[in-house]
């Protein structure tokens, strides 16, 4: 088989698991396209990936989430149905529009009592969670600037407790972080070194399937 098969391939399985688990989700779908008429970019996760990381929030036991990166709030509204009533998920965002744009989602998925998206520059954010002491979250998802991975992960782990999960998506990049030539790829490279080598993380990069290949790096902190 070629590489086009494969990947004709790959695409086929992925709608097949797609369309096993979850034939119509209304809010989500209305989360997507209200996105896109938004002029927001397709870069939210798959559906497969938005249940997986939702199962494994609800096997983590998960009462606080924090996301790093919100775009149209289609992941958020996947984490956030992992938490009880009485949960909370923070997101962080940098653009005002986007930020907008979830927060309508959010509220349509009836989840504004749950979901809470803080807008500004994620660094400045996240440094704020840890001065005010807002932490420990069970579950913290970095999907913003790939650049600023390796800076996330360092924040990430002074807001986390042992037994919490810590997931990067986009770590595998159509395979480009086998062999960086551009910074996005660098650091999301040396993101995964860092979760691999990080005494306190037990972690696995698990490759996904979607329009092109990517991966989810999922780690427990031990
Ligand atoms: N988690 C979303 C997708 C996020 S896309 C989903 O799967 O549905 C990445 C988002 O990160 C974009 O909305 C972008 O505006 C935001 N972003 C980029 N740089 C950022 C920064 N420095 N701080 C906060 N958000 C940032
Ligand atoms: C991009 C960002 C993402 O978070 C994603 O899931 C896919 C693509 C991007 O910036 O190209
Ligand atoms: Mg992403």
């Amino acid at each position: 088989m070629n590489t086009d098969d494969t990947r004709g391939l790959l695409e086929e399985i992925d709608v097949y698991i797609e369309e096993l688990f979850e034939p119509s989700d209304e809010v989500l779908k209305a989360a997507l396209r209200d996105s896109r008429r938004a002029g927001l970019p397709e870069i939210n996760v798959s559906p497969n990936q938005g249940r997986l990381m939702q199962l494994l929030a609800e096997t983590a036991g998960a009462r606080r989430i924090l996301e790093i990166g919100t775009l149209g709030g289609y992941s958020a509204i996947h984490l956030s149905r992992a938490l009880p009533e009485e949960g909370t998920l923070i997101s962080l965002e940098i653009d005002e529009h986007h930020a907008g744009v979830a927060r309508k989602n959010v509220e349509r998925a009836g989840l504004s009592g749950i979901v809470e998206v803080r807008v500004g520059d994620a660094h400045k954010l996240l440094a704020a969670l840890i001065e005010a002491g807002e932490g420990p979250f069970d579950v913290i998802f970095i999907d913003a600037d790939k650049e600023s991975y390796p800076e996330y992960l360092d924040a990430s782990l002074r807001l986390v407790r042992v037994g919490s999960l810590i997931l990067g998506d986009n770590t595998i990049r159509g395979g480009t972080v086998l062999d960086p030539q551009e910074e996005t790829a660098r650091s999301t490279r040396e993101f995964n070194r860092r979760v691999a080598e990080d005494p306190r993380l037990y972690g696995i990069v698990l490759p996904l399937i979607r329009e092109r290949i990517d991966g989810l790096t999922i780690a427990r902190v031990m």
